[in-house]
This record gives structure tokens, sequence and C-alpha cells, in this order.
């Protein structure tokens, strides 16, 4: 087993998250509020650590009682949206998931508020790979210490387990509970903090942590995601929100469509949607579909997955079968065309996106000129959606049906939790 410790106790903030520009953000917020002039950016990070008030009367010249309204001003709006402007540094997310797939302890031991350090583990899809999160609640926020907090997540003998952190608090509060100090030096603390305190170990940058707790284990796989759902369900701008997600974990993340996704394949898309195309058999339609598929597999999708990406579609064989399967009434050849191409590439997950005919042709009304397989489809898309539906009935463990009859904002809830779910879930159980 490559584990080095069977617990590993992370900090949050500076060691898993970064989460300066929500703070930076809400205190330029605060102070443009009380009518102060605004900090250059390298006077707001300083907002990051120390106790608000003193922040505010030391960097803007604020008295207590303005400083006591702006940290009132800073909360309105970083308990909204602030916490969620944080990121996770890129390859954190894959050593948790490693660590886990290791079988390793994983625990929290953070200074921050217990319902803060919940809500960002859960907002940034790693609760499920969390065994204990040890942190204050409110009450007693200035009053509990990192060894007691370090001394409360712990769950093994002492000598089994490290605490990683970033600032002199989390290393100090290691040694003091008798566990192995390892320092996040890419975190918030300088390079003499860190060295004041003599760690264990010190790690220069996630990759260098993952060596350190895990040499050379498996490494998270790429997942190959695909989005699904007739003309006008929603799913591409749900899809671009879904990249952007999925960036601030700091994944390698490929957004790509089809028809489409590689040169030669966006070359036959240009064919398949011109409308001087209308005379296409559906045969032809349908063989010029999964050509470009192949392609797009070969130039695209595996190369991505190879390097553990994490590929989102916009449409793929899915859309063969409802469309040219079902909507043209093609049967189940359409399926053998595909066939070989599919032999190395069949989806982890395919979210369908589920608007009745009605309400997605509402939501299309007004869009720009409809292309040659809208101009034919009224008919068509009911079939399709029907086929989609039935698809998602099938028994097949990977279609997920997600309501897009709600706001953006629900609807991308719904499909941030089914991707983490993809991702927490051991392999081959999505539930
Ligand atoms: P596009 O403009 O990308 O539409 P959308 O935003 O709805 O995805 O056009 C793609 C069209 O091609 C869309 O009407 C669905 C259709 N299509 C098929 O008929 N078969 C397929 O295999 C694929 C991938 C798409």
């Amino acid at each position: 087993m490559p584990l080095k410790f069977r617990q590993v106790i992370f900090d949050l903030d500076g060691t898993i998250t970064r989460s300066a520009p929500g703070i930076c953000a809400s205190a330029a917020y605060a102070i443009d509020n009380m009518g102060f002039p605004p900090l250059p950016e390298d006077k707001l990070t300083e907002f990051v650590g120390p106790p608000l008030m003193h922040s505010f009367m030391r960097l803007c010249g604020m008295t207590e009682a303005q400083a006591a309204e702006a940290t009132r001003l800073f909360r309105e709006r970083h308990s909204v949206i602030g916490w969620k402007e944080a990121a996770v540094y890129p390859g954190i997310y894959e050593l948790v998931y490693s660590l886990k797939r290791e079988g390793a302890i994983i625990t929290l031991a953070s200074s921050k508020s217990r319902g803060l350090c919940v809500k960002t583990l859960e907002y940034f899809g790693l609760l499920p790979f969390f065994d204990g999160v040890s942190a204050p609640d409110e009450h007693n926020a200035h009053t509990v210490t990192k060894q007691e907090l370090i001394l409360a997540a712990l769950k093994v003998a002492k000598a089994d387990a490290c605490m990683v952190g970033d600032r002199v608090f989390d290393l100090e509060g290691a040694r003091q509970a008798g566990v192995c100090s390892v320092a996040a030096a890419y975190g918030y603390g300088s390079a003499e903090e860190l060295a004041s305190c003599g760690p264990d170990a010190t790690a220069a940058d996630p990759a260098a942590l993952r060596e350190l707790l895990l040499g050379d284990a498996e490494r998270m796989p790429g997942f190959f995601i695909t989005l699904e759902g007739s003309d006008g369900c929603g799913k591409t701008t749900q899809s671009r929100l879904l990249k952007q997600y999925l960036e601030t974990l700091g994944l390698d993340v490929v957004l790509t469509r089809e028809p489409g996704g590689c040169p030669i394949s966006e070359k036959i898309r240009g064919l398949l949607l011109d409308v001087s195309s209308l005379g296409m058999t559906d045969e032809c339609e349908a063989l010029l579909f999964a050509a470009a598929r192949q392609q797009h597999i070969h130039d695209t999708i595996l190369p991505a997955l190879a390097r553990g990406a994490v590929v989102l579609c916009d449409r793929f064989n899915d859309s063969s079968i409802a469309y040219q399967g079902f909507g043209r009434g093609l049967g189940d050849w359409v399926r053998q065309i595909n066939a070989r191409a599919l032999e190395k590439c069949t989806p982890d997950l395919t979210v369908v996106f589920d608007i009745s005919p009605d309400e997605a042709l509402r939501r299309r009304l007004g869009e720009q000129a409809a292309d040659r397989i809208e101009l034919s489809r009224e008919a068509l898309q009911r079939r399709v959606y029907e086929a989609f539906i039935s698809l998602c009935e099938s028994g097949e463990k990977r279609y997920k049906r997600l309501d897009a009859g709600g706001t953006p904002e629900q609807i991308f809830d719904n499909l941030r939790q089914t991707v983490i779910k993809l991702f927490t879930s051991p392999p081959g159980e999505v539930e």
C-alpha cells in the first residue's frame, strides 16, 4: 500500500482552497459601501488571515464603530457569494481522490467555523471523501486551539497521522498534538514563517504533497460525461457552467461538442447543419454523424481521457439514437454504425436534460435562424423527447434524467451534485 500515513488531517484555507478572491472582493465591497477610497490589490490581500476589524482600522483608517459596520457589510457579501469565489488548488482534488481510493482516513482541522467548513467542502465536492470535520462552532471560534482541533480529529495512533497546513498555527499545533507536520508551502504562509517552525516535511506544491503522501499511487482517472436532451433544453449553457465549476476544483476539463469537436468533424458539422443540404437522405445524415464521431473520439476525447481530464461533451451517441434512430426511424442500424467507434469510449455519465417538447418550443421561439435539422422538426422533436426518456428508463446506470424546467441556478445545482456523485462513488457504482 503506497500510503505514508493512515490518516491525513488537512487545514482548509491555504491548503485545500484558496479563498483570497472572495475575501478581497468582500472587503472591497465593504470599503466601497462605507464611502472610503478603494485599496490597491496588494493591500486588499492583507485582509486574508487577520481579524477583519483590525484590518479595516489598520488599512483604511476606520474608527472602531466604522470597522464594526464594515465587518457587517463584509459578512453580508461573503456569506452569500464571497465564500463560493474560492477555488481548490490544482492537484488537490485528485490528491484527495487518490488518498480515499488508497484507504486513507481524511479529516479536516480548521479554525474557520464548522458551518463554513462543511459548506465549502460540500460545494467543492470534497465532503464525501472526508471522514470527519474538526472545526469550532460559532460560540467557541476564538477559544479552541489548533492542537485541540487536531486531537479531536485524530482517529489513529499519533505516529500514523500527519497534519498538512500552510500556517504556523497548523504546524505548531501538529507538534503539540504529537503528529507529523507537513507544510503546504504553496499556501498563505511565507517561507520565513514556515521555516521558523521547523516542519517535519515541506511540500512546495500539490504535486510534491502527493509524492509525499502517496508515492506513485494510481491517479484519478479521466471521466467522460455527455450532456443530452431535445433542442432548447438548455444543456449548452449548463455545460459551460459545469466547465467553469470543475475548473474551480482545479481539474483539467475539456468541453467539446457533437457534431464537431475537432477540425475534421467541425467540417462535417458544417455539411450537416447547412440549409443547402436539405436534400440529404436520413441514412447519409446518420453516417455523417457517425463519421464525425469516430474522428472526434480519436482526435479529442481519447487523448484527453488518457491524460486524466474530465471530458464534457455537448451531445454524443445518444443524440444519434434519439434523432436518427427514433426520430428518423432508422432504428437499430444507428447503433450498429456507431458501435466500432464506441468500443473504446462509453460515457461514465450521461445527463439527459428533461424538458417537455412544448416548453422547449416556447424557449426556442425568438432564437436566430433555424438550421436544416431544426426546420424539419416539430414531429421529430416529440419522438426525440420520448426516445431520450426511454433511454433513461432503459436501466443502464449511466443515464441521469435531470429536470430542466427550473431556473438555470436550480438546474446547475442538480447537475453539480450529479457530477460530484460520479467522482465520489466507488468505480462502477454510480447510483
Ligand atoms: P446544435 O446547433 O449543436 O444544437 P444543440 O444546441 O441543440 O445541440 O445542432 C446540433 C443538431 O444536430 C441538433 O438538432 C441535434 C442534431 N444531432 C443529431 O441529429 N444527431 C447526432 O448524433 C447529434 C450529435 C446531433
